[in-house]
Parts: C-alpha cells; structure tokens; sequence
C-alpha cells in the first residue's frame, strides 16, 4: 500500500513511525513532515490543506489511503473531497467527515450533541452578542471559576477560565466582540468540574469501534502544572486512575453513545475520536471531544499498540474493524518534550540538535525541527519527543529524562516532573 499522512507534528513523527512498521507499506508520504519523518518516510512540500495540490499528489503517487494528524484539514473538509471526486473516491480518508469534525470544529455544536445523546458533560449555555445580557445573568447562576470557550477553532487558546464574576463578564464582552476573530461570535458558557484530567482515544470505522491505551498529558510549561499553556509537555500511559471499572463506565456512557449518535445522526465518521475526559469523583465527564489523536499522546499512545495500525487503519476504510485485533503492550510508555527556551511565548529557531545519534532505550520523535545544510535544526516551539517503555511509569520516565539530557540544543527546556501527580 502508498500510504499519505498529513500533517508535520510529534504526533505525525509517531504515526508515520508506526505506519512504517507494517508489513503492507509499500510507500509512506508525509506532507510536509519534519526531520523525524523523513527517517521513516518521504517528506513532500505539500500543505495539508491544499487539497488541489494533494489530489495531483495522490493520483501521480497510486495513494491507497490517507491518513490525517491534525484537525484543521478535517475541518475545512478533505475527508468530504476525496469522496466527492471521482477520481479520488476510492482512495479512503481516515478521519472524519466536515460534518463530524464539528466536534472539535464547534463547542456549540459539541456540547448540543452531547445532550441530545446524554453524554455527561458540565451544564452549559451558548451565546452571541445579541443576547449578551442573557449570558451574564446565566454567569450570574453559576459559581467561580467562570469557563468561557470559543465556539470556534482558536489554536487550542479559545478556553478561558476565570476566578471572578467581573472578569468572567469582561472577557466574555471581549471574546464576544472578536477577541479570537470569528471562532469567538458564539462563546459556550459553561459550569467548571473539578478532578483530574484524562485522554481516551477510539477509532472508529463509523459502526464499531475499538478504545485504544489512554493517556494523561501535561500542557502547562512549568513543573507542578503551573505557568502557561502549551501545545504538551509530556504524557503518560496507561492512566492508573483509568482503572477496569472507570473504562467500563467511559464505555457504557460516553464511547457507546458517541459512536450510536454519529450513526443516527447520519455522520460519517471513519477516523480517531479523542475523548477529553475528566474524572469527578469516579465518575467520567467530558471535557471536549477532538476529531483526531492528541499532541503529545501519540508519541506515548503509538508505543502501547502491538497490533499492525495499517490492518486496524484499513477496518476503519472498509467498515469491517470488528473483525480486526487490536493488542495493548501490558508496559508503561512516556514522552518528555524538549521545548525551545521561552516557549510557548517568543523563541528562536535554527538552532543546531545535537546528540540524537547518543540515545539509547528511548525512541525520538521529532516535534518541530527541519534539515538544513546536513544538521537538524529546531523549528518550533516544541522540539523533539523522546518516548520510552518501561516496566511502569517511572521507569520509562527516568529512560526518556536521561535521554533528554544527552540531546543538546541552545536554550532546551523540558519539564522533569512529568507523571507527578498519578
Ligand atoms: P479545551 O480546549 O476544551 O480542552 O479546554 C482547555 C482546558 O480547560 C481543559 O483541558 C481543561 O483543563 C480546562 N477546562 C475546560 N472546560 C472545563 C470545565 N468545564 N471545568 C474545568 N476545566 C475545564
Ligand atoms: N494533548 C491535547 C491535544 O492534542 O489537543
């Protein structure tokens, strides 16, 4: 099989390296990938979203199947292009449709579907300018801290968490005369949970499902969980408060009924679904749902799957996932971020990455970097993933945080308190 996987990140350097481990793979494409993809595939200077260019692409290359990391081509519809073109209909896209998408493309559009299938959420409201006294004596009824949310995709910034009822009514007027342009013309409001937050990812062929190794990600910059947010600072799996009877109820309540609403609803939906899960008080709430694998999960989540992804990816394209088995490798798996010093505010790049070729026991993701003149040079806020296996989580964490010292970069940052709180 030619395989096409869209999209540059940690996320994508971890998919591409599973890909690459199947026996079908004939060819594996990244657009655009990284440094770390190119070791496992081939790099083309594709957008993710030019979806004219990635038609030329996939025709010329005989692509079998596209695979999509990140959510804003899925938003903005390539799963709905290449099953709306005659010459690219055959080629299955996995990930949702734009109407499936919704889920992560609109908290409005989330939430109203969480109610209508009585999916445990917090209690909530949406609003717009025009009804904005409404929304501020819905505040008025809440209690503190106040959580606002950008209807719209905001680059992972649209959530707003508030200790005040008068600063909670001034972001909101803010939000909801533009503050993140058009994502913020509809603002959900909604009551804040308390516990402790977990990823659970489930791939789906639109009828059956399989739940795959859950995670926990660390997204704050500094250690203990404080200072701000970034795209991921680290994760681990399993999650040892996800126990049996936790999962049981995440199961019964949440995946079961997202998956019979999808259907109902008559919305395609071939891809992963990230649940954004918090637990109060044993009881599994969500949080948000993503359209797509989480950042930095993958990079711990890919270690866990023992089973051929490509097999399992290709239930999803012909509906016959049911039939397809997937194996969970019984150890812990961790990833540790390097971070380019001042991330996530301003930071440089071009910086040269040394000591790769010295780590041992570990597996390196490449994050944001790109090749340049021979060296590997850091290109993003978030670097390079170094994920490691271990008998449990601290186990694997001492083999990703050794490693993490041996990779050198001017100015590298990285959180040494990942898994701190399980
Ligand atoms: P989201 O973009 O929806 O994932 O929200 C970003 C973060 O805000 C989440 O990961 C939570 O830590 C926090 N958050 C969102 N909604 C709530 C809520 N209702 N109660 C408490 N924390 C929340
Ligand atoms: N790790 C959170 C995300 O991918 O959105």
């Amino acid at each position: 099989m030619n395989i096409l996987l869209l999209g540059s990140g940690g996320r994508e350097n971890a998919l591409a390296w599973k890909i690459a481990q199947s026996p079908r793979v004939e060819n594996l494409y990244i657009a655009p990938g990284n440094a770390g993809t190119s070791r496992v595939g081939t790099n083309v200077a594709l957008s993710a979203t030019d979806f004219p260019t990635l038609k030329e692409f996939a025709l010329a290359h005989a692509i079998d199947m596209v695979v999509v990391g990140p959510e804003d081509p899925l938003v903005k519809g390539v799963y709905d292009f290449f099953k709306n073109d005659a010459q690219l209909a055959s080629i299955p896209v996995i990930g949702p449709s734009a109407s499936g998408a919704r889920l992560e493309g609109s908290k409005d559009f989330a939430k109203a579907f969480m109610m209508r299938h009585n999916i445990p959420t917090a209690r909530y409201e949406s609003f717009t300018a025009e009804n904005i006294d409404k929304a501020y004596a819905f505040l008025e009824t809440l209690e503190a801290p106040y959580v606002l949310k950008a209807d719209g995709l905001a680059a992972g910034k649209g959530v707003l968490i508030l200790p005040t009822l008068e600063e909670a009514k001034a972001e909101l007027k803010e939000m909801l005369s533009g503050m993140f342009g058009e994502a913020s013309r509809t603002v959900v409001i909604e009551e804040f949970l308390s516990g402790i937050e977990c990823s659970v990812f489930v791939l789906t062929d639109g009828k059956s499902y399989k739940i795959l190794p859950e995670a926990k990600d660390y997204k704050r910059i500094g250690e203990g969980d404080t200072g701000l947010n970034t795209g991921g600072m680290g994760a681990v799996s399993p999650v040892p408060f996800a126990d049996a009877t936790f999962m049981k109820k995440v199961e019964e309540r949440i995946v079961v009924p997202t998956i019979d609403g999808l259907k109902e609803e008559g919305i395609d939906y071939k891809g992963f679904i990230f649940l954004g899960l918090i637990n109060v008080k044993n009881e599994p709430m969500v949080i948000e749902y993503n359209v797509r694998m989480g950042d930095p999960e993958t990079e711990a989540v890919m270690l866990r799957i023992k089973s051929d992804l490509v097999d399992l990816l290709e239930g999803v394209a012909q509906g016959d996932l049911d039939s397809r088995t997937l194996e969970v490798d019984p150890r812990s798996a961790v990833t540790v971020m390097l971070v380019s010093g001042g991330y996530p505010g301003a930071y440089e790049k071009g910086k040269v990455i040394t000591g790769l070729d010295e780590v041992t026991d570990s597996i390196v993701f490449h994050a944001g970097t790109a090749e340049k003149e021979g060296q590997v040079v850091t290109n993003g806020g978030r670097v390079i993933a170094v994920s490691s296996y271990g008998k449990d989580k601290d186990d694997a964490l001492q083999r990703s945080f050794a490693n993490a010292s041996k990779i050198q970069f001017e100015k590298k940052y990285f959180r040494s308190d990942i898994g701190f709180d399980l």
